[in-house]
């Protein structure tokens, strides 16, 4: 089985942007673990803290499916690559896309880019999961920044995306996000068959950062 991905979605949380999302990135870098730690970061700070943390995968948020040229505004992949992403989330509930944006993404992108779309529940992982990205991440809206965790409150989702997904693409791997805090959700998961978790609030809210990220990790 591949290493267990725990991805942190820096979002735009003051604790994790600028400044903050480089001393973040420092801290998962150093976590002592055999997951595979990923930060999705804000494109803005891209190229700061992959000169900060050098060796942690960084994704970006959010990725527009256009090339170099007269794109005002967008977020374009190729200078992403460029200053150290490599990979992005896309579709996420706080960045919808149209389908037809995400398969056009994906046709652009180098093969190793990993492209994690997310998904709101198992028909919409379905028609994602046909166009094959790396990956999809199924978080239910309604339980994103709160205090229970999908494993807890919806673990049938989880379940039942693992399962839809793999019959259509056995490539595509699934993780699962919203209200994840602990070890022992990251254990739930992958019990449910997830390749890993799509995090924010647990680690961006927490006074104590360095000890969330160490205790997420800590039944892998
Ligand atoms: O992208 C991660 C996400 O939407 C879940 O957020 O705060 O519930 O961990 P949170």
């Amino acid at each position: 089985m591949d290493e267990p991905l725990i991805v942190v979605n820096c979002k735009t949380y003051a604790t994790a942007s600028g400044q903050a999302a480089e001393t973040l990135a420092t801290m998962m870098q150093d976590v002592e673990t055999d997951a595979r730690m990923v930060l999705a970061v804000s494109a803005l700070d891209l190229g700061a803290v992959s000169r900060a943390a050098p060796e942690l995968e960084l994704w970006v948020q959010h990725l527009d499916p256009v090339s170099r040229g007269s794109n005002t505004g967008r977020v374009e992949p190729l200078t992403a690559i460029e200053r150290g992403a490599k990979g992005t989330l896309t579709n996420h509930a706080e960045r919808k896309v149209p389908l037809g944006d995400i398969d056009q993404l994906l046709a652009m992108i180098p093969a190793n880019f990993e492209v994690c779309a997310c998904a709101a529940d198992t028909k919409e992982a379905k028609a994602l999961a046909h166009l094959s990205p790396s990956m999809i991440a199924v978080e239910p809206p309604e339980l994103i920044g709160g205090d229970i965790s999908v494993t807890t409150a919806d673990p049938s989702i989880v379940r039942d995306s693992v399962n839809a997904v793999s019959q259509i693409d056995d490539n595509v791997r699934v993780l699962c996000g919203a209200g994840i805090k602990n070890g022992q959700d990251v254990l739930a998961a992958l019990d449910l068959g997830a390749s890993g978790v799509l995090l924010a609030s647990g680690v961006t809210k927490s006074p104590d950062i360095q000890s969330v990220l160490s205790e997420l990790v800590s039944y892998i």
